[in-house]
Formats: C-alpha cells, structure tokens, sequence
C-alpha cells in the first residue's frame, strides 16, 4: 500500500484537480449536525483514514451556528459512542460512555455539559452494550430515556461477554429467514428498554426501572424485534418530550418475517402501568383504509400531544410510497389512547423520509427524493388532504436537518461535489452556508459544480426520464472522453445529486471518463408510476430505457465517446450489467463490471428478504405466472462475449456469492476476458479502507485497459 501513498501525494503536488480512490477513502468523513436546544451550537462526528497509520481517527466536533467556526468539543471519541443534548436546557447533554468499569461488556450513562469536557458525573452503569439513547427531561425533573440492545428471548439484555460457549458450531433453523443480510440468525432479537434517571442531589438511575418495553407483546409468527433489523436505529422509536410516552415500530406480529414488510406503531406509558399496543395494526382505522404495510420515524410533537409517522399501504413491497400520517396522542394516568387519524401527504406523489415537527407543532418538516435529489418540504397540519407542498430546497441533497428554535432549518447536505456542506434556511428561504467541505478538506480541493449537469430523455414507456452527467476534473472542451455508464440498484432507487463513499461518480470521471448514471424504470423520486412500473419487468422497461439512454448520449453528446464505454452496476445495477451482457446493448460496451449482482433468477430463493423478490417477480417461484424465467441472465450465456470484471462478497447473504461464482466460471469456459475478486470480509457493500482502495483499483485497472489500452498490470492469483 506503500505505492498507492506515493501516488496520491505525487498526484496533489502536480497540482491536477482529479479526485483518487485514495483521496476519496482518506477525506474527512462528517456526520449530520446536531443542533444544541437553544440552538446556538451543533455537534458532529467527524472519522478520517489514514493510510499510513492504517487507522481512523474519530473526533466529537462543535459547529458555531452564528459563525460557522468549528473547533473540538473536548470530548473523547474513543470513550463516548453517542451524545444527546438535554431539552430545555442550554447547553446539557447526556452520553453512552462504551466502557463500564464494573461490569466487563457494558456501558455507562454520563450527564454533563458540552463547554465542560472534564466535569460529567456518571449517572447510570448498564449491563449490555446499550446503544441508540433518546432522552426527555421530563416536568418532575427526572430525565426519561431509552436505548437499545440485543436482549435474550426472556427479555433480559444480552451481554456477549457473558454469553455461555456452545459445544457444537450447528445452527439449525425451521423458519424461512435462517440469515440476513451478513449474519446468520440468532436466538436473540434487539429490544428497547426505558430508564429514569432520577434527579435528587445528582441524577442516579431509578431502581429496577430499565425496562423492556417490547416485553407482554403476544406474537404468532415474528417476535417483536426494535429497531427493525438490519438497518433500523433510534429512529425506529421516540419518547414524547414530556417523559410520558413512548412510540416504537415492530414488525407484524402474525406474519411470517421474510415475507412480509408490514410492522406497526406501538404505543404505551414509561412508567410501565400498561403494556404497548399497536394502533394502526389489523382491525384498526389505519388497516381498514388500506394502510397495511411498513411503518417508520414514530415522532412525538413538541408539545407531546401529537405523533407524527410515516407507513406504506402494501404489506410486503418495500418500495410503495412512504405517507406521512398524524395522530392525537394522550396519556391519561398510564392509559394511552389515540385518536384522530390525518393522512397529511395522502396527495403527495412522493416518499416521506425524516420527520421533524415544527417548533409550535402546528406543522411538520419532512424530506424525501425529488428528481435526483432530497429536498425537505412543510406540511401544516391546517391544510387539507390534497395538499401539495413545494420544495423548500433546490440543488443538493439532504442528509438529514433539525428545526431550530426559531423555525429555521439546520441542513446537513452533499453532492456530487461535496462530501459534507452544512448550512441554515430561514423560514423566509434564505440560505447561508455555514461549511462546505469542498472549501476545507485539501482531499476535494477542486471539486465544484462545474463537473456536474443533467438531462431528461423519453423512456421506453415515452415518459421523461432522468440521468445524471458527470465529466473529468480537468474536462477540456473539445475533447472526447469514454463513456462510464453506471446503472443503479435497488431497482427502486435513484441515481441522486449525492456524495458516495462506495460509488463516488467523480472518481470514476477522474479516471478519464464521462459518466452517465441514468434513472430508469424502478427509480425513486419521480413518482410512484415509475417505481412501480418495474414489477415483473426487470429485463424489459429498465432494459430498453438505458438502451434509449445510450442512444441518447450518443446522438446529442459530443464528448461522450460511446465506442470505448464501459458500463457498471451493483446489485439490481449488477443483474442489469448482466443482463446488457446477454443482449445487444453488451455489444456496444469494450468492459463491464458487476457487483454482487444475481445472474441466476432461478436462484433467488437463497436470498433473505423473500418479500422482494416475491413482490418483484410477481410471485413465488412455484407461482403460475412469475416472472422468474423471464429475465435469467443465465439463459442467454451463448450471447457473453464482453470482457467483464465479477465482484461478489463472501457475507452478501442478499444476493450469495454463488451468483458471482457461476458468472466468472462460465465466462472462463466460454473464453471471455474476466477477473474475479472476492472480499471474504465484506457484505453487499465495501467497508473496510483498504479493501475498497484494492476495489477502486482493480475495476479502474480493468476498464482502463479495455477502454483506453492502459496495461491490465495486476497479476491475480494464478494456478
Ligand atoms: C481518550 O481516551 C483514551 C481511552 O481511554 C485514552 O487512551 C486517550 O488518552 C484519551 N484522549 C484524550 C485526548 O483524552
Ligand atoms: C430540563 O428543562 C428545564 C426547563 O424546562 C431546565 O430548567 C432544566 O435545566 C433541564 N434539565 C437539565 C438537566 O438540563
Ligand atoms: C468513561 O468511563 C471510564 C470508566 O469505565 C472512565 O474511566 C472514563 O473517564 C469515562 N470517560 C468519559 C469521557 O466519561
Ligand atoms: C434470561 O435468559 C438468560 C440466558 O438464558 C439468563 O442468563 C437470564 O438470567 C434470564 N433472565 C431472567 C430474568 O430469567
Ligand atoms: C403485559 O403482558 C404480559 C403477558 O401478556 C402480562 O403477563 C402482564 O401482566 C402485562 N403487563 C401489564 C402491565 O399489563
Ligand atoms: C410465505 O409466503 C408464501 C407466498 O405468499 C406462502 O406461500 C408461504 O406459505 C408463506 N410462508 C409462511 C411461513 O408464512
Ligand atoms: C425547487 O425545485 C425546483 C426544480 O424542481 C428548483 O428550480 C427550485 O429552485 C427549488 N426551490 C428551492 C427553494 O430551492
Ligand atoms: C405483475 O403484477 C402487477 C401488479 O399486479 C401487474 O400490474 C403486472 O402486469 C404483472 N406483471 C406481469 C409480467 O405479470
Ligand atoms: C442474443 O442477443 C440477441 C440480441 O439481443 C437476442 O435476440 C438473442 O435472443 C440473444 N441470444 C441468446 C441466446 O440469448
């Protein structure tokens, strides 16, 4: 990795703008802004690689809401996991400290205050790596919280450093669902647990009083499980500002879980006179109006009366439109009614992602996909169900944003030309920039706008389709440069205006490339049509739309060179780059490159999730009328001719490595040019620095010598 070192510095001070795998990998890394309750200062995470250290440093970084100035915030990153900020107060804050000095494997809690690094008092010592802290500084004083963990099936949190040794390494299952997604199924299932902190002299955790509040849920089928595994987090529940209540989601207790998305909001009080109720499960005002799929972002009002949340209407397709919903909520003495159900974005052709209530609670903030971006948008609860709202932001996308006291917005944005920007939106619109990491980070000196633009062109259904452009750093004009041309996964997903760690656009156009990264049949954020459209059509809409692309660029961009392209894709992104690879379209390309990406269909029941592919293929695989037949890249194997580099992970249990195996091996048989890499340690996606430094290096080493004549000068592991 030496090399790699020297190449990087040796490319910066030759002064080229180009951005290098190993500038991606080695820049500042920047979580969302947190803003401190009276709003004057936020908190961020801030991690960088370096290889030469062959290490990470993590550091708890306070952004001056007035200024802009960044400085640390003192507090030590390699001892604190989490910090929230305590309402009501100005600058109080309560964190998870990952070690426990009395009970190996635990965590402790710590009340403090952010201008005082050294002055925090340990309040609580847990037993179990408890994470994802949510507090409410409740009217009596006591602060009221919960947090997360991996509990045992009698409910008791599980602390790996006293689980008992098996003999045997067996794992022997009787339900579909034995993995998911990199690990294999376990007897526990994660669980929320609700704590006072009470407030005499000093804070001190209330006797007995950590809680699970998952406990006394009856179940058929899945056992209640918090957050929704394996990408939920804290967002997955919330504790109403005054200390009462609590909101989680859970999936549907009497559906089987690998086939159904459906989970619901459950209700309850903190002080544990009742147990949690589901109100939009079967028989509810919710179901009987159609709304029986996936719920998310449970979100008390300010005032605590309120509970805003977003649900799908089917109940096992992880893509139908997200609608934002509003409920009455009261507790009265440990009784918890709701009432009052309001489909607030019933209108709305788009998906609801965060949730954050305005200051007085009379209206909601929220973001979502829109035409290649997330903007947010504002729905007061006055308006009607045919409401619309306009986008309150424009260009870049939303990573995540807080209102501040004064109902402005704090954003946490990227693009395809920043990592990180943070900035402030008025309430009357207007915008200040208060850090761009384009302007600060040495790594994206460079980087702007002028690299990125758009295009719209008619699809196979003749509706306006949408791609995204991204041309070299030092682009001349005049010049011709290969095509990269970049299909996304999901299917329902979208090719966004957004900064990537894995698939960063700007550094494969670094490389000397134009990429085009269009928004075919499947993608999100133009509508539910063109989502939906997909079912039972993986091969013939989004096949003929990135056909219609190409042709496209190659009758009104001059500077795209379609006859040396190569194109590229991940998952969703991979069964199409495989299935380009099996019609005429794989013609045109001289390389292409699938990630973890199905190339039998006829094996998609050794997946996870089986609701997806249910849903996607129009049935199960012994259903009349799938469509799992229709579109195997593996029946077409007399058409690949293409050189085509294979990439498939040993912990993808998504999409098993089987599929990248059987590729490459008939591609060998066949004679057709093809590498095969593997990361023993990585799942659907590429974590690990140094593993994605060897990623970008090897895929960048096939397609320049293939496109551009460039050595292929690695040499794999031989015979
Ligand atoms: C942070 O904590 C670690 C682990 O306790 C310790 O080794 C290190 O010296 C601390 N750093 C600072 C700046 O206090
Ligand atoms: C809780 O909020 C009140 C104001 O409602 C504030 O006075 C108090 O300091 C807060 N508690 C803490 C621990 O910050
Ligand atoms: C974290 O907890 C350890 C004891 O487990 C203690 O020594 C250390 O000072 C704590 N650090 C902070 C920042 O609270
Ligand atoms: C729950 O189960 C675990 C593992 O079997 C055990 O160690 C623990 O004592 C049990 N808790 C209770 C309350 O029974
Ligand atoms: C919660 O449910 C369990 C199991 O059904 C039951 O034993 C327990 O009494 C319930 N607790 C409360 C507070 O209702
Ligand atoms: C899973 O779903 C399929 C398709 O609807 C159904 O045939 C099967 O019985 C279900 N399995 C379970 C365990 O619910
Ligand atoms: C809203 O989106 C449109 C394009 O769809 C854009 O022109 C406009 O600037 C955006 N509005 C704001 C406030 O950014
Ligand atoms: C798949 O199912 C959807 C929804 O029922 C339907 O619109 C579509 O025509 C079906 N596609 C195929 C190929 O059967
Ligand atoms: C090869 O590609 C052509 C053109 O797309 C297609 O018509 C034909 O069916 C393919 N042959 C096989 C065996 O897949």
């Amino acid at each position: 990795m030496r090399f790699s070192l020297t190449f990087a510095t040796a490319l910066a001070a030759s002064g080229a703008l180009a951005i290098t795998p190993e500038q991606l990998i080695g820049a500042p890394r920047r979580g969302a802004a947190v803003p401190s309750p009276n709003g004057k200062v936020a908190l961020f995470d801030e991690s960088q690689y370096s290889f030469e250290e062959e290490g990470r440093t993590v550091a708890w970084k306070l952004l001056n809401l007035e200024t802009g100035e960044i400085k640390e915030s003192g507090f030590n990153t390699s001892e604190i996991n989490e910090i929230v900020w305590i309402p009501g107060s100005e600058t109080g804050i309560v964190y998870i400290n990952g070690t426990n000095e009395n009970i190996p494997g635990g965590v402790s809690i710590w009340v403090g205050d952010i201008n005082d690094p050294s002055g925090s008092e340990l309040v609580a010592e847990l037993n179990a790596p408890f994470s994802g802290l949510k507090v409410a500084n409740s009217t009596s004083g006591d602060l009221k919280f919960l947090v997360n963990a991996l509990a045992y099936p009698n409910g008791t949190a599980f602390n790996p450093e006293f689980a008992a040794t098996p003999k045997h390494t067996g794992r022997l299952y009787e339900n579909i669902y034995p993995r998911h997604w990199d690990h294999w199924l376990t007897k526990e299932r994660y669980a929320v647990f609700a704590g006072t902190l009470q407030s005499k002299s000093k804070y001190s955790l209330a006797d007995n009083s950590l809680r699970n509040i998952l406990q006394g849920i009856e179940y058929t089928a899945t056992r209640p499980e918090t957050p929704i595994q394996p990408f939920g987090g804290s967002g997955d529940y919330d504790i109403s500002p005054d200390g009462e209540t609590y909101a989680f989601i859970t999936k549907a207790p009497h559906l089987n879980k690998a086939n159904y998305t459906a989970s619901y909001v459950y209700v309850g009080p903190i002080d544990g006179s009742a147990n949690a109720t589901a109100f939009n499960g079967p028989d509810s005002e919710a179901s009987k109006a159609g709304h029986k799929g996936a719920s998310g972002s449970p979100t008390f009002s300010p005032d605590s009366k309120k509970l805003a949340y977003v649900q799908q209407d089917e109940d096992y397709y992880e893509s139908d439109r997200w609608q934002l919903y509003v409920v009455d909520v009261k507790n009265d003495g440990g009784k918890v009614s709701v009432s009052n159900l309001k489909e607030a974005s019933k209108s709305w052709d788009r998906s609801v992602s965060a949730i954050k209530w305005a200051p007085d609670s009379k209206s909601i903030f929220v973001d979502g996909e829109d035409y290649g971006r997330v903007r947010a948008f504002n729905f007061p609860l006055s308006e009607k169900e045919d409401f619309q709202p306009k986008n309150l932001t424009g260009t870049t996308s939303i990573t995540d944003f807080f209102v501040l006291p004064d109902s402005s917005l704090l954003v946490s944005a990227s693009a395809a030309w920043t990592s990180r920007d943070f900035y402030t939106l008025s309430p009357k619109g207007e915008q200040k920039v208060l850090f761009s990491a384009t302007e600060k980070d040495e790594e994206l000196s460079g980087l702007g706008p002028h690299t990125y633009s758009e295009f719209f062109y008619k699809g196979a259904a003749g509706v306006e389709l949408h791609a995204l452009v991204v041309k070299p750093s030092n682009f001349k004009e005049g010049e011709k440069y290969p095509l990269a041309y970049v299909i996304h996964g999901g299917p329902q997903g979208a090719n966004n205006n957004a900064w990537s760690t894995r698939w960063n656009y700007q550094v494969w156009a670094d490389q000397g490339y134009v990429v085009v990264a269009p928004n075919p049949t499947g993608s999100t954020g133009f509508g539910q049509k063109l989502t939906d459209d997909i079912q039972g059509e993986w091969g013939s809409l989004p096949y003929e739309d990135v056909v219609f692309g190409w042709q496209y660029i190659k009758k009104n961009l001059d500077f795209v060179d379609t006859e040396n392209g190569i194109c590229a894709g991940a998952s969703y992104g991979g069964f199409m780059t495989n299935w380009i690879q099996s019609h005429e379209l794989g013609r045109e390309f001289k390389a292409l490159v699938t990630h973890d990406g199905i190339s039998q269909t006829l094996g998609a029941y050794a997946s996870e999730e089986l609701w997806f592919i249910r849903h996607d293929f129009n049935g199960t695989i012994y259903d009349e009328g799938s469509t799992y037949k229709k579109f195997n890249p593996f029946d077409h194997i007399a058409n690949w001719s293409t050189p085509q580099f294979v990439i498939h992970n040993t912990l993808d249990y998504r999409l098993p490595e089987s599929d990248g195996l059987a590729l490459f091996n008939v591609l060998q048989s066949k004679g057709v040019p093809s590498r095969f890499l593997n990361f023993p340690d990585e799942n659907h996606w590429v974590l690990n620095p140094q593993n994605s430094l060897f990623w970008h290096q090897e895929i960048f080493n096939w397609i320049n010598h293939y496109s551009k004549g460039e050595p292929l000068d690695t040499v794999p592991i031989g015979e």
